[in-house]
C-alpha cells in the first residue's frame, strides 16, 4: 500500500468511527439522578406522614420534572418530555391531594403510584432494568424526616 491510500483508509476510517453519543444523554442521567433523590425523600417524607416536609419535596420533584423537559425534551429519538406530561405529571395528583388533606395513609399510598409512573416511563424507554422502589425501610440520609 502506497502513503497516499494510507492517507485515504485513515480518512475514510476516520469517517467510518462510531459517531459519539447524543451531548444530553449524560446529561438526563445526571437530572434523573437528582430526580431519584428528591423522590427518596418525598417517599421518606410521605412514610413517616410528614405532610410539610412531603409538599415540600412533591414541589421538588414536580420542578425538576420540568427542568427535565425543558434541558431533555429527547433522548434518543424518544419523546421524553411527550411522556413525562402523559405518565409522570399526572402521577404527582394523589399525592398533591394526600399533602393538602395531610392524609398519612394516603400519602404513603400516593408514593406507589409515583413510582409506578417512573418504571412505566423507563419501560416505554427501552430502560426497564431501572427499577425504582420506594425505599422507605431505611433512612440514608443525614436527616430527619419525622413530622
Ligand atoms: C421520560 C420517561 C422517564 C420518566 C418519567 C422517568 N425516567 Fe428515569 N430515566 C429515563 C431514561 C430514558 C433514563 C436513561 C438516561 C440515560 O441513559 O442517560 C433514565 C434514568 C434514570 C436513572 C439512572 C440514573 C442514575 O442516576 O442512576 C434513575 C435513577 C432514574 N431514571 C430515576 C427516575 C425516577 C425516580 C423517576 C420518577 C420520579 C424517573 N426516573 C422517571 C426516563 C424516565
Amino acid at each position: 500500500m502506497n502513503w497516499k491510500l494510507l492517507a485515504l483508509a485513515a480518512v475514510v476510517g476516520a469517517q467510518l468511527a462510531p459517531v459519539e453519543e447524543p451531548s444530553n444523554t449524560p446529561e438526563l442521567a445526571l437530572l434523573m439522578g437528582d430526580l431519584q433523590r428528591l423522590t427518596h425523600k418525598l417517599a421518606l417524607s410521605a412514610d413517616a406522614g410528614n405532610a410539610v416536609l412531603a409538599a415540600f419535596y412533591l414541589h421538588e420533584s414536580q420542578e425538576q420534572l420540568r427542568k427535565i423537559q425543558t434541558e431533555a425534551p429527547e433522548y434518543e429519538n424518544l419523546p421524553v418530555a411527550l411522556l413525562i406530561d402523559r405518565l409522570a405529571h399526572p402521577a404527582y395528583a394523589p399525592m398533591q391531594d394526600a399533602v393538602t388533606a395531610k392524609d398519612a395513609k394516603r400519602m404513603r399510598e400516593a408514593v406507589n403510584s409515583i413510582v409506578q409512573a417512573c418504571n412505566a416511563c423507563h419501560t416505554a424507554t427501552q430502560h426497564g432494568f431501572i427499577r425504582i422502589t420506594p425505599g422507605t425501610e431505611v433512612n440514608p440520609f443525614n436527616q430527619s424526616f419525622a413530622p
